[in-house]
């Protein structure tokens, strides 16, 4: 496969990193994910948006415009033939003299394969484990994912997919996704410390009457329905937190509603 690295394309086996870069030894840095359908960049604008705020207000340069990373990316997908699959853009820390402040970093842009969760999954729903944590920084697409990688081991032995981050008995987010709930046919969704999804936007604009506010763990626990959204599970059923079933433990009509107008707006 080619990656773009080195201000150009190239073979993917030929990119390289500094090791003194902070986007390693501090893990200072920032990155997005998209992916494409049917060749197409889904909903390229969001993420380039997204990506571009990531940098500037981690004070990293990014030196590329929008429609230079768009004409990269298509390129790439052309390239790599890239039918369904993922792309991933990266600006490093850099490396700099006191190994702490940001320097100029480098924008890595690779295509990678994409394997969502399976058929069961979205039929039955997943399991989600409790977490006593806030992300710092949250609406930033930093690539410190240091503590859910650690905490993966405890929720992969547990049997969860994920895990669902509360702090003052208040919910935030999923490691790497946002959360819905239904009651009573309301849709809700947490907005602080959270990452602001491009998938949490799609189901915005599916379900606009969708209240924004704060959400508590308790209240959580009481939904009749729960999913969370991302680039890489899309809209994914939650039927159980920790030992507790959610509703009547199967997947939600309003859910599956979402979920089917949301393969809509894929295609
Ligand atoms: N994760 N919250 C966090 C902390 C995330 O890392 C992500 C994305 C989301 C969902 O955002 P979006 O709908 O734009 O993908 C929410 C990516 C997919 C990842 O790290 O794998």
């Amino acid at each position: 496969p080619y990656c773009y690295a080195k201000n150009g394309i190239i073979d993917s086996s030929a990119a390289q990193i500094h090791p003194m870069d902070i986007g390693l030894i501090r893990g200072y840095g920032i990155f997005d994910f998209l992916r494409t359908s049917n060749y197409v960049p889904l909903f390229l604008t969001d993420y380039l948006d997204r990506f571009i705020r990531s940098a500037d207000k981690t004070h990293l340069s990014l030196k590329h415009s929008k429609s230079e990373l768009a004409a990269i990316i298509h390129d790439l997908i052309k390239k790599n033939d890239l039918k369904d699959g993922g792309i991933r853009m990266l600006l490093t820390g850099g490396v700099s003299d006191n190994h702490f402040s940001p320097e100029n970093g480098d924008l890595f842009i690779f295509c990678e394969t994409l394997l969502f969760p399976g058929k069961e999954k979205y039929e039955n729903g997943v399991k989600l484990l409790s977490e006593e944590h806030v992300r710092i920084i949250a609406d930033i697409k930093t690539t410190n994912y240091a503590y859910p990688v650690w905490l993966s081991a405890t929720w992969k032995e547990k049997g969860a997919e994920d895990v669902i981050y509360h702090f003052d008995g208040m919910v935030s987010e999923s490691s790497r996704s946002n959360i819905f709930m239904v009651k009573d046919g309301e849709v809700s969704t947490p907005d602080k410390h959270i990452l602001h999804g491009i998938t949490r936007k799609r189901v915005l604009e599916l379900a606009p009457n969708t209240k924004i506010r704060p959400i508590s763990f308790e209240e959580l626990l009481q939904a009749d329905e729960l999913f969370i959204t991302s680039t890489t599970k899309k809209i994914l059923p939650i039927t159980t937190i920790d030992d507790k079933k959610i509703g009547n433990g199967a997947v939600g009509p309003t859910t599956k509603k979402l979920m089917a107008d949301f393969v809509e707006m894929e295609n």
